[in-house]
């Protein structure tokens, strides 16, 4: 099978696209034939030998933790799914043919495998991340870093639980922003105080990373009201560093009910084949996807 792997840490150029060993579904996992993959930014970033301490990996290692795609192989212990059936999930090595997923749930209806691949570890993220910071309806969250991956998601699932979102991103994704149900204002210069004039702020979260923690403590006035995903420094402030993945054990099912209900979509920015992986990690690398970039197969 082909799959996509790297041998040293470094830039996309480290990636090889080529042949290797077919994984085998172990005790509690299953292996699917990979339609597409997620790209999420720890991909590259574990390319690049960074957030080992959370992710530790040997070389050589495979890339990709998110992927939609069919059942075919079903280890020991293993019920309620069948050979054939289209699931979406997490695992590893999903830039490839096949992998080994994990976690997986049904697709939902009307998906297609490049937008269900986007959806895992962000919706995980966003659930964690909402239930951590304690918002609630009727109060407003402010959103540094919207127009993501995650943030797509937390400002779909926290309009859906009644919270009004603030969001800040770039120039051309204020109205994306807003046809998600968000508030949305740019970045940059002066916009702490156009924050403010947009409202209250009960809680925030930063998603980009983008050096914002004080001010976020500023506008919510505790820092134990922000929660960041991106900016390793945030303790320093008080500011909680949110980082151990699956320890939302639902998301996907709550992912693919919201889906169902027409209440959560993540576009896809772009897609590219698998021996184009390096492409897709360039591009994420450049800091403006809007919503998810999907390797196709
Ligand atoms: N700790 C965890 O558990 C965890 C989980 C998932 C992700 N993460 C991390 O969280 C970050 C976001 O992940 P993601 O998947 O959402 O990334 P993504 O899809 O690549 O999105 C990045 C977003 O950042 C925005 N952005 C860039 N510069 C900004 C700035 N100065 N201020 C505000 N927004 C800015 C971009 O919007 P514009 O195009 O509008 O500029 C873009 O939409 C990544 O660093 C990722 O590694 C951590």
């Amino acid at each position: 099978m082909k799959k996509v792997t790297f041998a040293e840490f470094g830039g996309p150029d480290v990636l090889h696209y080529g042949d290797a060993e077919e994984p085998h579904a172990g005790p509690g996992r299953i292996r699917i034939a990979v339609r597409a993959a997620g790209v999420n930014p720890v991909d590259w970033r574990l390319r690049e030998g960074q957030v080992l301490g959370a992710h530790p990996i040997a070389l050589p290692a495979g890339v990709g933790l998110d992927a939609a795609g069919v059942v075919d192989e079903i280890g020991d212990g293993v019920d309620g799914v069948t050979v054939g059936d289209r699931v979406f999930g997490e695992g590893a090595s999903t830039y490839a043919e096949l992998a080994v997923l994990s976690a997986w749930a049904p697709m939902p209806e009307g998906l297609s495998f490049a937008e269900a691949a986007g959806y895992p570890s962000v919706v995980e993220t966003a659930l964690r991340i909402l239930r951590q910071v304690g918002v609630r309806a009727g109060q407003t969250l402010l959103v540094s870093g919207a127009a993501g991956g995650v943030g797509s998601a937390v400002l779909q699932i926290a309009r859906h639980r009644g919270i009004t979102v603030i969001g800040t991103a770039g120039a051309t994704n204020q109205e994306y922003l807003r046809s998600l149900g968000a508030l949305a204002t740019p970045y940059g210069a002066g916009w702490v105080e156009r924050v403010r004039r947009l409202g209250r702020v009960d809680a925030a979260l930063d998603l980009a990373g983008a050096g914002v923690i004080r001010e976020l403590v500023e506008l919510t006035g505790d820092p134990q009201k922000v929660i960041s995903i991106a900016d390793l420094a945030a303790p320093e402030l008080g500011v909680r560093f949110s980082g151990v993945a699956g320890s939302v054990p639902d998301a996907l099912a709550e992912a693919a009910d919201l889906i169902a209900r027409g209440k959560l979509h993540i576009p896809v920015e772009k897609s590219y084949p698998l021996a184009e992986a390096a492409a897709a990690h360039t591009d994420s690398q450049a800091g403006h996807t809007r919503g998810r970039r999907v390797i196709v197969i």
